[in-house]
């Protein structure tokens, strides 16, 4: 029996794996092992001999079955510490190096405009892009059959049939946030409204989704000379030079009188775009003082309150100053454009130190 227990401790030891301890607890303690066959052969004993056969044989099943457990356990220890060791992986390696985005030369204007305009104390308001056309049109005093309305190239809603009710539209501009800030705020007021406009529109300088900045100025007694002080110091701080020049035109709009269209000084020099010195004008803004009937329309009183709005194209303002030729690369998602035109992050927006407040 010893030499039993000596051969199979000894195997259980050497056992290198699961699958050969299992081998040899079916050679020893199976059905057929012969340690069980060893207690099978207990019945043809006489009882002198099985009173120490029989114990001593149990104490032998339970010492293997013992060392079988033990091994098991041991083996599986190992097993884990080796895919430890091969799944290691080292978390003080440095990242892999990934390419950082940019910001859009649209945000990034956005960002400077409401800069410049923060410092004169214009509030940031906003409004939704599917406009009713009482906000578009009506209430900026362009009645539904008034020729304006045709000049704007709008972008209508789908009605469901059946629903006489005038479409939405997508707004053309960023007035109807006049509008909605008079109605919200009363006055006085003095906002700016950057965003998202739309014309059905495509060539070198539009395209049908482009960028306006509105901005409103009410109190008892603001001027055309208030308009443009703020404009002048608004394009100085902007491009960042002395010699901007303006050129008021006087223009219409239904909705403010009178009104003027201002255009910036510039100049195509081998497709390059200058500010400030040459023979060409860029349009870049209209404006005028509020019309009463739009004062009245979001419930200011004419006879108490006036004053100045203006609307600003972005994207163009945008090209004049980072000398971007053409409009729709702005929106082609071209890598390589983003990457040349696009700012750094961290790029704080650019202002000339403080305005001559
Ligand atoms: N909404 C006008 C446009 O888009 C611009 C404008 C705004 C003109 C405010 C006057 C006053 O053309």
């Amino acid at each position: 029996m010893e030499e039993l227990r000596q051969k199979y401790l000894n195997a259980i030891a050497d056992a290198a794996d699961e699958a050969a301890l299992e081998e040899i607890r079916i050679r020893a303690l199976g059905k057929k092992g012969e340690v069980s066959l060893k207690m099978r052969e207990l019945g043809r004993m006489s009882p002198e001999e099985r009173k120490t056969a029989g114990p001593a044989l149990n104490a032998l099943k339970n010492e293997l079955n013992a060392a079988l457990t033990a091994k098991r356990a041991a083996l599986a220890d190992a097993a884990l510490d080796a895919r430890l060791r091969a799944e290691w992986l080292d978390v003080t390696l440095p990242a892999r190096p990934r390419r950082q985005g940019t910001v859009h030369p649209i945000s990034q204007v956005t960002e400077e405009v409401i800069a410049i305009f923060a410092e004169m104390g214009f509030a940031v308001a906003e409004g939704p892009q599917i406009e009713t056309d009482w906000y578009n049109f009506d209430a900026l005093n362009i009645p539904p059959h008034h020729p304006a309305r045709q000049e704007f190239d709008t972008f209508y809603m789908h009605r469901e049939p059946g629903d006489s009710r005038p479409p939405n539209v997508l707004r053309t501009h960023t007035s109807p946030v006049q509008i909605r800030a008079m109605e919200k705020h009363g006055a006085p007021i003095r906002i700016i409204a950057p965003g998202r406009v739309y014309r059905s529109d495509y060539d070198q300088t539009h395209t049908p989704m482009f960028h306006q900045v509105e901005g409103l100025a009410i109190d008892r007694d603001i001027s055309m000379a208030n308009l443009k002080w703020v404009l002048e110091e608004f394009c100085r701080a902007f491009f960042e030079v002395e010699e901007v020049e303006l050129r008021f035109r006087a223009s219409h709009f239904p909705f403010t009188e009178p009104s003027a269209e201002v255009d910036l000084r510039c100049s195509w020099q081998d497709g390059q775009l200058k500010v400030g010195e040459g023979d060409d004008w860029m349009e870049i803004l209209g404006s005028g003082m509020v019309h009463p009937k739009v004062l009245k329309a979001a419930g200011v009183d004419p006879d108490q309150w006036q004053g100045f709005a203006f609307g600003i194209g972005i994207d163009r303002l945008a090209m004049l100053k980072y000398g971007i030729p053409d409009l729709r690369a702005f929106f082609d998602s071209d890598l390589r454009w983003l990457r040349h035109y696009g700012f750094a992050p961290l790029d704080v927006p650019t202002m000339r130190a403080g305005l001559s407040l």
